[in-house]
């Protein structure tokens, strides 16, 4: 059992990896601008307040720490920039300074597979039609054209730079699409869930041919206690699901748990910069394989135990 510190954890994600923490034994402290009573203990502190987090994680003898605090809206960090860079670049520095600071072994670091959209794409394995991208692929410095996949590439130049200059452990946990309960608005089922219940139709962006590899929030969670192993120390995984799903599939598994779904095609344009996956496949067979991670939850039990939890969840 260790003590863990959570950054971000009254969030989506960071609430479901502190139960998963707690189910497992570890006692589990959160900070978060927002309360709530997800950890053993809550503090509000902010992440770019690097010295309070030094006193902190010292009084608390804090042995890992999950960087899971930023700007995770994507469309937000368009229009917010600097707001973006303060609390993903910046917050991650802060972060790191305070644990090289003290008694952490390791950070375990909240990034994403639209990492890839700066990968040398010409360096994947071709497979069929898809270019398959691994933790090995080059990352190209003209960037992931867009601010939030910037600046997620910037948290993970850090990590590498603390590990080479104050020898700082780190994992880096690259997502796909986590989906499950408590998922904020504008995430795609909770955005179709929450139309298909008051009887406005589904918005679908596009033809709904569009793939997406979805992970549920649980599987998400177990990748991050088997992170805390040794093994995963100074690497980075993918944390990806298995199966495409189109758009339009999606639509139809809440069609089939939501009695009348009416849907409509849209074209949005706060969607430029995203990370296209129609060609390419992000492999998530390293953590498989190195740390025995799997998928328990099928995208149809997960979308339906998040309809019966979304109806419940007043
Ligand atoms: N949700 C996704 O689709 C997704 C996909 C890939 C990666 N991620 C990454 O996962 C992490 C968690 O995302 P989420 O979906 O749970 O987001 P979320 O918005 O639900 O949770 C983030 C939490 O961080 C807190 N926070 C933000 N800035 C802070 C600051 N300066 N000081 C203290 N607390 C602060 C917020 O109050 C919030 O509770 C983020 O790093 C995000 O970039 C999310």
């Amino acid at each position: 059992m260790s003590n863990i510190l959570v950054t971000g954890g009254s969030g989506f994600i960071g609430s479901h990896i502190i139960e998963t923490l707690k189910a497992a034994n570890h006692k589990v402290f959160n900070i978060d601008k927002i309360k709530s009573d997800f950890g053993d203990s809550y503090e509000n502190i902010d992440i770019n307040n690097s010295q309070q987090i030094e006193n902190y994680l010292k009084k608390n003898n804090i042995e890992y720490v999950y960087h899971i605090a930023a700007i995770a809206n994507a469309r937000r960090s368009l229009e917010n920039v600097h707001e973006t860079m303060i609390n993903n670049v910046a917050g991650t520095a802060s972060i790191l300074n305070a644990c090289a600071n003290s008694n952490v072994k390791k950070v375990i670091l909240a990034s994403t597979v639209w990492v890839y959209n700066a990968a040398d794409k010409t360096d994947g394995k071709k497979v069929n039609d898809n270019i398959i991208l691994d933790e090995k692929s080059k990352i190209l410095p003209e960037c992931g054209g867009h601010f939030y996949t910037t600046s997620k590439l910037c948290s993970e130049f850090i990590c590498q730079d603390f590990k080479s200059l104050k020898n700082l452990n780190f994992t880096i946990l690259r997502y796909g699409i986590p989906y499950g309960p408590r998922m904020w608005p504008g995430l795609v089922l909770r955005s179709f869930t929450e139309n298909a219940l008051s009887n406005k139709p589904i918005i679908i962006n596009g033809d709904g041919s569009a793939k997406r590899r979805f992970i549920h929030i649980k599987d998400l969670a177990k990748g991050h206690l088997l992170a805390l192993d040794s093994k995963a120390d100074n690497q980075i995984y993918n944390l990806e699901g298995d199966k495409d799903v189109t758009i339009k599939e999606l639509a139809n598994l809440v069609s089939l748990n939501i009695d009348g779904v009416k849907v409509e095609y849209v074209i949005d344009k706060s969607r430029t910069g995203e990370l296209k996956t129609d060609s390419i496949e992000i492999s998530n067979k390293k953590i498989k394989h190195e740390l025995g991670w799997s998928i328990d939850v099928s995208i149809e039990d997960g979308v339906k135990t998040y309809i019966d939890w979304f109806k419940n969840k007043n």
